[in-house]
């Protein structure tokens, strides 16, 4: 599929959120506990996200992906690395594509729009955080990432281990399937 990669706007939040919860529950299941996927709901995601849209990050940017029936299947964010970290100047946010869109070079298609747009403003590098046993880690040690740190974290009841990934140069970048950073 080749999905239309374009800049997310507000009215865009249903949709994003949608996607986000969906996403999150097909991803940590097995992960994050049922209880606290189970209490995922829209109200407060769309909260959440009408908030990020007027607080933005500094130079944070969200790119959605849409179907042909212009139906948002995935979205990515990104911005300055919110943390003290100096050696990555950017920094992924969040992406997730919907499981059954997943595999088909959306996530890549998605990055690449995050970090086009970071090139813009000038960073050289970019990271990502992750859930250590999300296997979305192996799509960013696809695409060229290292492991560079870890963390605990708290999810509800939970303390789960995050990764952080970098990539020195967003030349570093190892896309497949003809896309071009
Ligand atoms: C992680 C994610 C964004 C990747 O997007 P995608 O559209 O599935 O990935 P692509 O099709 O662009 O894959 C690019 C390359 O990475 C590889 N890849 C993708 N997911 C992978 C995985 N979990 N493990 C290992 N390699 C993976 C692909 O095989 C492809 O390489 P290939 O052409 O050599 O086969 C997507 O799978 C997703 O949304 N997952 C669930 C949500 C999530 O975990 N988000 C990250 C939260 S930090």
């Amino acid at each position: 599929m080749m999905p239309r990669i374009r800049l997310a706007h507000k009215s865009d939040i249903q949709g994003i959120a949608r996607v986000h919860i969906d996403s999150w529950v097909s991803t940590y299941r097995g992960i994050i506990s049922d209880h606290y996927l189970s209490q995922l709901n829209m109200e407060k995601r769309e909260k959440s996200w009408i908030w990020q849209f007027d607080h933005p990050h500094p130079d944070e940017v969200v790119f959605v992906a849409e179907n042909e029936k212009g139906e948002i299947i995935g979205f990515a964010n990104g911005g300055r690395n919110r943390s003290d970290d100096e050696r990555f100047d950017g920094e992924l946010y969040a992406i997730y594509v919907l499981e059954e869109y997943q595999g088909q070079g959306v996530g890549s298609e998605l990055v690449r729009a995050v970090l086009s747009h970071l090139r813009t403003k000038r960073y050289k590098s970019f990271m990502v955080w992750v859930l250590e046993k999300n296997a979305a880690i192996g799509f960013y040690k696809r695409i060229g990432g290292r492991i560079f740190s870890r963390k605990d974290i708290q999810i509800g009841e939970e303390t789960l281990v995050e990764a952080a990934l970098g990539w020195d140069r967003m030349d570093d970048v190892t896309f497949v399937r003809g896309v071009k950073t």
